[in-house]
């Protein structure tokens, strides 16, 4: 998905905001200090600690916490099950909606996230609900993990990805959907070539029809 975005943006000379980092960058913090990333009100207690930025280096999102920059430390596989469960938190969302619609307004963007078209984004030109078979995404993930060195078992890999999947769609606040006017492309079995083809195509069929 954020290759997806990341080689869509800079084909169209957008910038592109992955959402999903600024999730990662407040687990992280909230691990860091030792909270449980469900409670609520402790992780809440804490946001007024944090200060996140987001620069770019060569087109490259850098997530900057407390102005450490954490872009490789909220990739640790562990870092994504704080993640999943800070973002189900009503004030963690609305600390983070307003720096993602600042986005939107001072640049053209591709933003990533789960909840863009229907929640942050409702009039964005373009919205895409992009998706694939667990599996698919499992394999993809587990690859881009062995690159790093990681030695973590695709079983592993996929048990949390169902996890999150069932965390991210069943909650209260902002679960993942597609909006009503979203594109459903499922990527299945297609090569990243492929999907970055056909969502380019989408989009340029969509801006053409918004002038
Ligand atoms: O896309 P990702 O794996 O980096 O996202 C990390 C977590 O953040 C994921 O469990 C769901 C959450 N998230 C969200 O709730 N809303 C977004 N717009 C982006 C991510």
């Amino acid at each position: 998905k954020s290759t997806i975005s990341r080689e869509i943006a800079k084909s169209f000379g957008f910038i592109y905001v992955d959402t999903g980092a600024m999730y990662r960058t407040v687990g992280l913090y909230v691990r860091r200090r030792g909270i449980n990333p469900r409670d609520d009100v402790e992780v809440s207690r804490v946001l007024p600690d944090i200060h996140i930025d987001i620069k770019y280096e060569n087109g490259v999102q850098r997530m900057l916490l407390n102005d450490e920059d954490v872009t490789d430390a909220i990739r640790a596989h562990e870092i994504s099950a704080f993640a999943s469960d800070v973002s189900a938190i009503p004030e963690v969302r609305s600390f983070l909606l307003g720096m993602q619609r600042r986005f939107a307004e001072i640049y053209n963007v591709i933003m990533d996230g789960r909840d863009i078209g229907t929640v942050v984004l409702p009039s964005a030109t373009v919205k895409i609900f992009l998706t694939a078979s667990p599996e698919d995404r499992a394999k993809r993930r587990y690859l881009e993990l062995c690159g790093k060195g990681s030695d973590i078992a695709y079983e592993k890999v996929l048990e949390d990805i169902n996890t999150r999947d069932i965390n991210d769609s069943s909650r209260a606040v902002a679960p993942l959907k597609p909006a009503d006017d979203a594109l459903v492309v499922d990527t299945t079995g297609n090569t990243l070539a492929q999907s970055i083809e056909l969502i380019k195509r989408l989009i340029e069929e969509r801006i053409k029809d918004a002038l």
